[in-house]
């Protein structure tokens, strides 16, 4: 029987005794819920960091993310009646609705509110739901902690629910799933970055996405003698859907002003004109800078700016990778947090000091921030035998500028969601 390995090193304020095991999971849903005669099945579904490709993946850009080895565990059971429950071993109360009824967001359903989307989506797709099913969630992803723990719960019970009524649905679709119900019913509009990355990665290898056709390609992540850090900021996040909705529209403003003004491109690159453009990342930076003057103002402009430089960054990246050049990948995290700060706004103090904290050190290859910002957490590839003095260090520097620690974890790759076999009892 294969069992979860929790070797990730945990440092402060992340404490190990909160660690769910998915064994206990099993005999947890079953003293909750109590026996059924179906089998309690139980479903793994990883956290991602993304390497390099912020905020591109809803503008046509190629973005790099991995799986790892955090996960969230749905267990489920289905019932022999209509009624669904969902509980959570860490978060309070049980919610419970009737598979025929109309599920719709409301906001005193919390976290159940993510798993009603992905029932309506299912149900709207056509799936039948012969039955009800009751739910119990444990996480070891810190919850908005921008390492994906929502597209982990969306992806994981889309998958869950595929599996237990034979729905059929492959990993492409559960990602797309997942990515419409945070559309439509948690209004976040999300890329497909998240979704895509834990629906279809594979253990030891970085997925080098392109999000305008949703081809991929894994590129093994072979790291020598360093690996990942991912420092949490802890920052509680206030307003960070709204900002992302409104980084979103920006791009959508900019791409609209590009196709409006019509304007010729004389530097060599996909398309020739800017109204034949289908997104932002279709041009080159030195494309955009001829489009410079049509911007109405400097906002904007930067935005756009970003989206065209942190696209060709992945490239450079995925090469960098691929021929073993770690100090070349290291200087493109560098410049991707720089230009996430300076032109798309979205890191704050609390990521620039972690950032800037991790580059200064010399056992630190390269630091960014990773996934949404606003807060949550950065990457930072470190020399394996310096991290425990990478960690203190840059704790330090953290609570001197900030007034609370951040929390550190050191992290391996992971496949995608997956069933994993315990004793169903
Ligand atoms: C969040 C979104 C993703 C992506 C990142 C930023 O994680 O869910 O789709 O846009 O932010 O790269």
């Amino acid at each position: 029987m294969p069992r979860i390995l929790f070797h990730d090193k945990i440092i402060s304020m992340d404490s190990l005794s909160e660690k769910i095991v998915p064994e206990n999971l099993a005999g947890e849903f079953n003293k909750l819920y109590g026996s059924g005669k179906d089998a309690v099945r139980v479903f793994a579904s990883p956290a991602r960091i993304n390497i390099i490709g912020e905020h591109i993946d809803y503008n046509g850009g190629n973005v790099f993310p991995a799986a790892i080895d955090r996960f969230l565990y749905v267990a489920v059971r289905k019932r022999s009646d209509t009624r669904i429950t969902y509980r959570d071993v860490k978060f309070p109360g049980v919610y419970s609705f009737n598979i025929r009824e109309g599920l719709a967001y409301k906001k005193e359903n919390d976290y159940a509110n993510y798993l009603n989307g992905i029932v309506s989506i299912l149900k709207r797709r056509g799936c039948v739901f012969p039955c009800g099913f009751d739910v119990l969630i444990g996480s070891n992803i810190p919850p908005a902690g921008g390492i994906s723990s929502s597209s982990a719960l969306e992806c994981g019970f889309a998958y869950a629910l595929s599996e237990i009524f034979g729905f059929g649905i492959s990993r492409k679709d559960i990602a797309l799933i997942g990515q419409q119900s945070e559309h439509e019913f948690m209004n976040v509009k999300c890329g497909i970055m998240d979704q895509f990355i834990i629906a279809t990665a594979k253990k030891d290898t970085a997925e080098l996405l392109d999000c305008a056709t949703l081809g991929f390609e894994y590129v093994p992540l072979v790291l020598d003698d360093c690996r990942f850090v991912v420092m949490n900021t802890q920052k509680k996040r206030q307003l960070t859907d709204s900002k992302y909705n409104e980084r979103r529209a920006q791009c959508e403003q900019a791409l609209a002003i590009l196709h409006a003004a019509k304007i010729p491109l004389t530097s060599a690159g996909k398309y020739a004109n800017t109204k034949d453009i289908p997104d932002l990342c279709s041009l080159t930076p030195k494309q955009l800078d001829e489009c410079k003057s049509v911007f109405p103002n400097e906002t904007i402009f930067k935005r756009a700016r970003h989206c065209v430089t942190e696209n060709e960054r992945v490239g450079k990246a995925a090469d960098a990778l691929k021929a073993g050049n770690l100090a070349a990948l290291g200087a493109l995290l560098k410049a991707s947090h720089a230009s996430l700060r300076d032109d798309y706004e979205v890191t704050g103090v609390e990521l620039d000091t972690l950032a800037d904290a991790a580059n200064a050190e010399s056992s630190c290859i390269g630091a960014r921030m990773t996934g949404a910002g606003f807060g949550g957490c950065a990457i930072a590839l470190v020399k394996n035998s310096g991290t425990e003095e990478f960690i203190d260090s840059v704790q330090r520097a953290y609570v001197k500028a900030i007034g609370y620690e951040a929390a550190f974890f050191t992290c391996t790759t992971a496949d995608g969601v997956r069933e994993i076999e315990t004793a169903r009892r």
